[in-house]
């Protein structure tokens, strides 16, 4: 098939950086449109743009121009939205009116009652929605969400115990990378030598969305998942990469073999598809007492899979573990693209 027009809003950005790195070498996308900010509109990519990934920008890609990011400038009709959050809430509605299929890593629209929030394992169902959403808003177009970077890694790890044991409670402490605050994000001299602790929104985001997506879709409705999740979150001085350790209390009994199989054996939608951007396998298990680590680990599975590892008893639930996964790969851009091509290959999105 001929490649699908794509455009990528807050194509300046870390995760729109990482849109372009992961999109220039799609099978079935091609960048025709770039949207950012007032600060870019008017340049050259190349210009424009303070690259920071450590894969060269693509010579063509710089050399496109930049657009302003409103609705009306983009030709593509499927865009990838890195917007700010109170930029996204303004402007997505306005693109998926006037047509566009916004698939958005903004937490604007995240948990609104007719917007999917999707990781492509967990509950490709949920994209049925964007029916209702088109309806109830009149739009021609849609919004799909994907999930903060935390929990998207967070629900790559329960999921595969949750479909095997049921989950009942879930504790979950987070060293997030810098790359997570965007560019330029936290000040280096409050990061370096240090630890700094997450508002309550963050830890709000993780212990919140993974109900929405572990839950279930029925008449136009999403019913959240019955179980509690404590979160407690922290920026560390680590490039990209978040590390989080997880305590869980499962619904029924499980040895800590019984778990490396639940891991070991989910295999699931995307990866029966051979969807392009589709990690296979989604989780790997890494022995030994020292793993994951982020400068290690992060890059598992091109970036698009969760690392688990150091599965022990725990003294106050029943096991916990550690996880680390891509936050601007697959906790990003990785999982707008692996949605995406879902919504193609069931027909949502055609050429
Ligand atoms: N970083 C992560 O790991 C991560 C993970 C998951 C989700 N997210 C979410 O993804 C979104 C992007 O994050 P980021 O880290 O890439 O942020 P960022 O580095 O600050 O980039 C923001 C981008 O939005 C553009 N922009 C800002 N104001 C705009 C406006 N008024 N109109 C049009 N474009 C505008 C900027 O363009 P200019 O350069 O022209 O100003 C830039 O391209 C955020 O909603 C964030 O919460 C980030």
């Amino acid at each position: 098939m001929s490649k699908i027009p794509v455009g990528i809003l807050g194509a300046t950005g870390a995760v729109g950086q990482r849109f372009i790195s992961l999109v220039a070498g799609h099978p079935w996308f091609e960048i025709t449109d770039l949207l950012a900010s007032e600060r870019s509109a008017g340049k050259r990519y190349g210009d424009a743009v303070k690259w920071i990934l450590d894969t060269p920008l693509p010579r063509q890609i710089a050399d496109m121009p930049v657009k302003l990011g409103r609705a009306g400038e983009a030709d593509a009709r499927v865009l990838f939205s890195a917007l700010p959050s109170g930029r996204a809430k303004e402007m997505e509605p306005l693109f998926a009116a006037a047509g566009h299929y916004i698939f958005s890593n903004a937490s604007a629209y995240r948990m609104a009652a007719d917007v999917p929030l999707v990781i492509t394992e967990v509950n490709p169902d949920h994209v049925a929605m964007v029916r209702v959403q088109q309806e109830r808003r009149g739009w021609e177009g849609f919004i799909v969400c994907n999930a903060n970077c935390t929990t998207t890694h967070l629900v790559g790890a329960l999921h595969p115990l949750d479909l095997a044991f049921g989950i009942d409670k879930a504790f979950v402490a987070t060293l997030q990378a810098a790359s997570g605050a965007g560019y330029p994000g936290v000040p280096s001299l409050d990061l370096i030598d240090n630890v700094v602790p997450h508002d309550f929104g963050e830890e709000h985001k993780v212990e919140t969305e993974p109900l929405k997506i572990m839950g279930g879709y029925a008449d136009g409705a999403f019913i959240p998942a019955d179980f509690k999740i404590s979160a407690h979150c922290h920026r560390v001085p680590v490039i990209d990469g978040h590390f989080e350790a997880v305590s869980v209390e499962l619904h029924s009994k499980a040895s800590a073999d019984d778990m490396v199989e639940a891991f070991r054996s989910y295999r699931r939608l995307p990866q029966e598809l051979g969807l392009p951007s589709a990690p296979d396998p989604a989780v790997v298990v890494i022995d030994g007492m020292f793993r994951p680590q982020p400068r290690l680990d992060r890059m598992i599975g091109k970036g698009m899979a969760t690392a688990v590892g150091r599965i022990r008893p725990c003294n106050l639930l029943d096991w916990r573990f550690s996880l680390l996964g891509h936050n601007t790969i697959r906790g990003a851009a990785g999982g707008s693209i692996l949605n995406a091509e879902l919504m193609v290959h069931q027909e949502y999105i055609g050429n």
